[in-house]
């Protein structure tokens, strides 16, 4: 009977039964499905960095292979629905997540989520800063309405797509002008959210008339998952 670790030099279908766990973790979740062709979506041990690290593998769909990162609402819940005073602080993937990302070399990526996201400003000034990753190059990146938000800037997931963002400009608007905002009606190059701070009525906040739902966002659904390989 051979070690495990003796067999993983050699990858064959025998050695499915023990790749992916701590004492013979696979180099990725794709490198598992390039060996293991028929194994389940589940967690598994990856080697990143000379440790061992224990990742769920999506073994089914677009190809399978993506180690999945993010946040479902198992002990969270996220119903903030045009909510214009609670502040609240969400980190979806974390920095140790990121550097794990850029060790391990993905450079695909799949945004995954029912979340539906809003943000706005409208003749108002809206403190609420995200932080974004670009993809594939991973470049952090803030996203913000800088300023005073004229007359309605919004920003939203657009119509059929979940990793990027479109301004919606009322008569005239932020959009284009700075904080990462695409220009009015167009498209933000393709990210994921890192993290999440909105704060309508926070430090510097202003609205007019003191209508804060001028500073309403939405960011309402119960997964946000980054597939990567
Ligand atoms: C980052 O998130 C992962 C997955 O939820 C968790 O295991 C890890 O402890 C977090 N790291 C930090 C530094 O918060």
């Amino acid at each position: 009977q051979l070690h495990p670790l003796y067999l993983s030099g050699c990858p064959t279908t025998a050695n499915c039964g023990s790749l992916g766990t701590p004492t013979n973790p696979a180099l990725s979740c794709e490198h598992l499905k390039s060996v293991c062709a028929d194994t389940a979506s589940d967690f598994y041990y990856i080697e990143s960095a000379g440790l061992y690290h224990k990742v769920f593998c999506e073994m089914d769909i677009e190809g399978g292979g993506w180690a999945r990162y993010g946040r479902s609402n198992q002990g969270t819940t996220w119903n903030y629905v045009d909510e214009d005073a609670a502040e609240i602080t969400l980190d979806i993937i974390n920095a140790s997540e990121v550097k794990e990302m850029t060790d391990l070399k993905y450079n695909r990526f799949l945004v995954q989520t029912d979340v539906v996201f809003k943000m706005k400003a409208d003749d108002s000034v809206n403190p609420s800063r995200l932080t974004t990753r670009s993809l594939p190059w991973l470049e952090e990146s803030p996203l913000f309405i800088p300023d005073y938000g004229n007359d309605h800037t919004r920003i939203e997931f657009p119509s059929g797509s979940v990793d990027r963002v479109t301004c919606i400009p009322g008569s005239s608007s932020k959009c284009g002008q700075g904080g990462g905002l695409p220009t009015a009606n167009g498209l933000s190059k393709p990210f994921f959210f890192q993290s999440l701070f909105f704060s309508p009525r926070g430090t510097g906040a202003s609205a007019h008339n003191d209508q804060w739902n001028r500073n309403k966002y939405t960011w309402d659904g119960s997964y946000y998952f980054v597939y990567a390989k």
